[in-house]
């Protein structure tokens, strides 16, 4: 079923999907996921992904981008510069010395026009020809829909002129159903090489190899055992907050958690993905009246790698004028047999 669930000010509604398996509500206010409730090991509800209170509390921009979609560009452009077909073009500078998320006003902030559709709902939104400096205007759709226990987000967009995209959704899981330390969670990651970054998060360019070290998750692992490590790398981010470049084509990331008995595959088109541990939370209320503190969730950020643009000889993050982009994660919660 869906449905709109409550219309607000300014064209901003709440809309709910809903199947026997779970019900998700997302507002067309940067295609923010504000719930994704299933069923955990004692058929209790379980909200897999952290929120605010209020539709309004998204719209403080207080740099957490919860569960938002991130464009044009997520993650950082060094410098907030680049040169596309001998034009340099700059974009909002906004983290550091860097460009973080699409800029000041991304695609995060943006009151998305949507249809409803059978299974989900449709959006749509058309950004103009130099918003937050990016060229060409971008005709774009985001549909999020649902398959028994799946919830798909499938990207796809057009632009007039040679440009760069790279859309992410910023969702803040954890399976325990409330903000609540994720050291307790095991992670399975498909990667044996992950990006290195520099103090400022910006990834710089170096890959490195899993192995023998605190980011080797291809086998399932607790969080808690490897996050507090003596790691530079992990010092430097207080936590993870690096690309990891997949070895498959699906299924690349699970996250469990023992106490709901919840599970979520997430499997991607996309190469890469940020795992971010939300070192950045820093005390914000959530829906449920919790505090929410650094790493009370994980962020699995599908995408092109980091600043591809710069680190990338054929950077996937470019796109011709008039070609398609698109690009799908698969969000699947089942409790584990
Ligand atoms: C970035 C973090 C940043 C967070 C919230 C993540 O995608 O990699 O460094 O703090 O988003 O803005």
């Amino acid at each position: 079923m869906v449905e709109v669930k409550e219309r607000l000010e300014n064209g901003i509604d709440v809309l709910s999907i809903s199947n026997s398996h779970l019900t998700v509500e997302v507002t067309n206010f940067g295609c923010t996921l504000l719930k994704i409730v299933t069923k955990d090991k004692n058929n209790q509800d379980c909200d897999c992904i952290l929120g605010f209170e209020h539709v309004e509390d998204y719209q403080k921009r207080d740099g957490t981008y919860l569960n938002a979609l991130v464009g044009r560009v997520c993650n950082r452009i060094e410098k907030g510069t680049f040169t596309i077909n001998g034009t340099e073009y700059h974009v909002p500078i906004n983290n550091g010395p860097n460009s973080l998320h699409g800029g000041i006003e991304g695609f995060s902030y943006k009151v998305f026009d949507y249809t409803l559709i059978e299974d989900g709902v449709k959006f749509h939104y058309v950004s103009k020809d130099g918003e937050e400096g990016y060229p060409g205007t971008l005709d774009f759709y985001a549909i999020y829909w649902l398959d028994e226990s799946s919830l798909h987000i499938q990207y796809s967009g057009v632009s007039d002129k040679d440009t760069l995209i790279n859309i992410t959704n910023h969702g803040y899981f954890n399976l325990n159903g409330y903000a609540s330390n994720i050291d307790d969670h095991t992670l399975r990651i498909l990667a044996s090489k992950f990006g290195c970054v520099d103090p400022d998060g910006l990834y710089t360019g170096e890959l490195k190899d899993v192995k023998e070290t605190a980011f080797d998750f291809n086998t399932e692992k607790r969080i808690g055992d490897f996050i507090h490590s003596e790691d530079e790398q992990l010092i430097i981010a207080r936590g993870y907050d690096h690309p990891y470049v997949f070895d498959t084509k699906e299924n690349q990331v699970c996250l469990y958690s023992p106490l709901s008995g919840i599970e979520l595959k997430v499997s991607t088109t996309y190469p890469t993905a940020q795992i971010y541990s939300a070192n950045y939370l820093d005390g914000q209320t959530d829906k449920y009246g919790k505090i929410m503190h650094p790493q009370d969730g994980i962020c699995i950020e599908t995408s092109y790698i980091a600043d591809s643009i710069h680190k990338e000889e054929n950077p996937k993050v470019l796109l011709k004028a008039g070609q398609v982009f698109e690009e799908e994660t698969t969000y699947t919660f089942e409790v584990r047999k």
